[in-house]
């Protein structure tokens, strides 16, 4: 890995109280790739991604996004990147093309080219036939593609996903997907992704780390992880053999409200 990577981590930790969510983590992401960050309720996977998009400072370590120290140059890494989080950003008072609109005036998408740009990204997203309607109108998967086009207007370098598919039936989340490979194909962007679920980053992602209680326990291409257990083996499997029989019921309850509050809204 010669070229310059779209994220680099060392030595990142992060504590809440007794918890400590991030425990001394090194990651790089290489440019291109769909790179899954997995792992269970509470294992820090979206702290570890606030900590990335500059939401939370990290207390410990160094993170560098193409080359650019967080700490140091926290707008301009801001602007390289494109962020859908875990929580709904949508507002449900307002059109498809009102919530696009007011990420692109809020990332400075120049004035000439803010309507071509805002049409260009809910098109990108399938949402063109929809825009004036009301968000409050759309489903799950819609309001998951809408955010998409949010996180896209302002044309970011990396995309980042925090559980994009979670409370989605497997119909939406396959068109979730399928957006999100499209965009990486016609753009050469890079996407970080989290997800609990195995089987979608096997099938969607060229790398994945298992996180787990703050740390990596493994990272590779989902190939390399499941051959290293033997024929038939699935990243379910992969992940059980690295943490234990515990990806059931890790996870405090705050956790699984949280993931529960996006479900519902989404359903
Ligand atoms: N703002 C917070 N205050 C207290 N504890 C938190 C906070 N954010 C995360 N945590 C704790 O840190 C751990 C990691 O959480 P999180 O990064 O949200 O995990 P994941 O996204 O993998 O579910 C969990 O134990 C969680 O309860
Ligand atoms: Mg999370």
């Amino acid at each position: 890995m010669s070229a310059m990577p779209a994220v680099r981590c060392t030595g990142l930790s992060r504590r809440f109280g007794d918890t400590l969510a991030v425990d001394n983590l090194d990651l790089e992401i290489v440019q291109g790739e769909i790179f899954g960050l997995l792992g269970p309720n509470g294992a820090g996977k979206t702290t570890t991604i606030r900590m990335i998009t500059t939401l939370l400072p990290p207390p410990r370590g160094t993170i560098e996004v193409f080359g650019a120290d967080v700490a140091a140059r926290r707008m301009a890494v801001r602007r390289l990147i494109g962020y859908v989080p875990q929580q709904l950003s949508v507002e449900a008072t307002l059109t498809g093309r009102e919530n696009v609109w007011l990420f692109a005036k809020l990332y400075d998408v120049p004035r000439l080219t803010r309507v071509r740009r805002v049409n260009e990204v809910l098109a990108g997203v399938g949402l063109a036939e929809v825009a004036d309607r009301l968000a409050k109108t759309y489903s799950g998967g819609m309001i998951r593609r809408l955010e998409l086009a949010q996180a896209l207007v302002s044309t970011p370098r990396l995309l980042v996903l925090d559980e994009p598919t979670v409370g989605l039936d497997p119909v939406a989340r396959d068109d979730v997907w399928e957006r999100i490979e499209q965009i990486r194909a016609d753009s050469g962007m890079t996407v970080l992704v989290t997800t609990h679920l195995m089987q979608e980053a096997d099938e969607r992602c060229d790398r994945v780390a298992l996180m787990h209680r703050g740390r990596i326990q493994a990272l590779g291409t989902p190939a390399q992880l499941r051959g290293n257990l033997g024929d038939g083996a699935t990243l379910d499997d992969v992940f059980r053999a690295y943490t234990g029989d515990e990806l059931a019921d890790t996870g405090s309850i705050r956790d699984v409200r949280s993931a529960r509050r996006t479900a519902r809204r989404l359903s």
